[in-house]
C-alpha cells in the first residue's frame, strides 16, 4: 500500500494520477486528507481515503495502518510549522513500519546558506531528521514548478510583459505534472532508498531567456522588465498575493537572481527514461490553447 499526503494538492494530486497511470490498483494507493469532504473523488475512484493531520501524529499512526511506502509531500502550513509537522509525518512511519519515505525536498545550491535560508532550510532539517530516524528513504529534489511562471512573472503576461527582479539568474523550471511521473516511479519500482534525486529540468533560462520565448510562442513581443522589489510586491498584491506570499515570492526572485537555482544537475532523464517535457512546450500548451 502506497499513501499519499498532500492528496488534495497540486503534487499529491498528480502523483495519485501517475500511480494508476502506470497500473498501480486504486485499492493499492492511499490519500491522505485532513478534510473528508476534499477526498470524495479519490473515494469515486475506489483510492482508500485516510484522514489525517500533519498537526496530529495520532492520527497519522492511524491513517498510516498498513502502509509500506509513504509520499511526505512537504506541508503548506506555515513555514515555521512545516519541520515540526514533517517530524510528526515521520515519526508516525517510524512507529507504524513503513518501509521507505519519498520526501518533496527543494532543489537550491545550499539550503541552510541560502539568501532566503529561513524559508527553506526545513528541507535540509527534515532529511536530517529522515538520517537521525534511521528510516529508508529518497530525497527527490524540486526545482522550481514551471507551473509557477505565469503566477511570479507578473500581472497578464501577454499584455504587460514579464516583470520581476530575477536578474538574469536562470532556473531549472519543471512541469508538476513530470515531477509527479518521478515521484510513481521511485514509489513503486525497486533501487531508490536512501538516494536524492534532483528533479530538474535539464536546461535552466532566465527570464529575459523566457521572454524571448513567449514572444516566439505568441508571435507578438513579450517583453522583460526588471522592477524594483517594491514594485513586484506591490503587483502580486493587486494579482490577489496576499502581502507576506508577495514578500517570500519576492525572496524567491533574488535567490534566482544570484542564481541559487542553478545546480545544474538532473536524474528525471534517467528516472524517466526519457527527456523531460521542455519549458517552451509546456507553455506553449498554457498560452496557446
Ligand atoms: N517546487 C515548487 O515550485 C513549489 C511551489 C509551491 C509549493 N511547494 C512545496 O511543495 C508542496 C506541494 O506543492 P503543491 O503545489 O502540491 O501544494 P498545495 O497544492 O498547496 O498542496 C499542499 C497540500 O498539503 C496539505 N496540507 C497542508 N497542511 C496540512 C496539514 N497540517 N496536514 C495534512 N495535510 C496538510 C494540503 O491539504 P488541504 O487541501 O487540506 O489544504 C494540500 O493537500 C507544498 O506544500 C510546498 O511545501 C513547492
Amino acid at each position: 500500500m502506497i499513501l499519499v499526503t498532500g492528496a488534495t494538492g497540486n503534487l499529491g494530486r498528480a502523483t495519485i494520477n501517475a500511480l494508476l497511470n502506470n497500473g498501480i490498483k486504486p485499492q493499492d494507493i492511499s490519500a491522505l486528507v485532513r478534510d473528508e469532504a476534499k477526498g470524495a473523488d479519490f473515494k469515486l475512484k475506489g483510492i482508500q481515503v485516510k484522514l489525517g493531520n500533519y498537526d496530529d501524529v495520532e492520527s497519522l499512526k492511524r491513517a498510516f495502518q498498513g502502509v509500506n511506502k509513504l509520499l511526505l509531500v512537504s506541508s503548506s502550513s506555515d513555514i515555521v510549522h512545516r519541520y515540526d509537522q514533517h517530524k510528526n509525518v515521520i515519526d508516525a512511519a517510524t512507529a507504524t513500519g513503513i518501509s521507505h519515505i519519498v520526501y518533496t525536498s527543494f532543489d537550491m545550491k545550499d539550503l541552510r546558506e541560502s539568501t532566503m535560508a529561513g524559508d527553506v532550510q526545513y528541507h535540509a532539517l527534515t532529511t536530517d531528521y529522515l538520517r537521525q530516524v534511521a528510516i529508508p528513504y529518497t530525497s527527490m529534489n524540486n526545482t522550481l514548478y514551471a507551473d509557477m511562471v505565469p503566477m511570479i512573472g507578473g500581472k497578464d503576461i501577454l499584455k504587460n510583459g514579464i516583470s520581476i527582479p530575477a536578474g538574469l539568474g536562470k532556473v531549472p523550471f519543471l512541469p508538476i505534472t513530470e515531477m509527479a511521473e518521478t515521484l510513481a516511479i521511485v514509489l513503486t519500482t525497486p533501487g531508490h532508498t536512501n538516494k536524492k534525486y534532483v528533479i530538474a529540468a535539464e536546461n535552466a533560462f532566465s527570464f529575459a531567456e523566457i521572454a524571448e520565448m513567449m514572444s516566439e510562442i505568441t508571435g507578438t513581443r513579450i517583453p522583460y522588465n526588471q522592477i524594483e522589489v517594491s514594485s513586484y510586491v506591490s503587483q502580486l498584491v493587486q494579482q490577489g498575493v496576499s502581502e507576506d506570499d508577495a514578500r517570500y515570492l519576492a525572496r524567491f526572485a533574488k535567490a534566482i537572481s544570484i542564481g541559487e537555482f542553478e545546480t545544474n544537475k538532473s536524474d528525471v532523464k534517467y528516472l524517466l527514461g526519457r527527456n523531460a517535457i521542455s519549458l517552451k512546450a509546456f507553455l506553449e500548451k498554457l498560452y496557446i490553447k
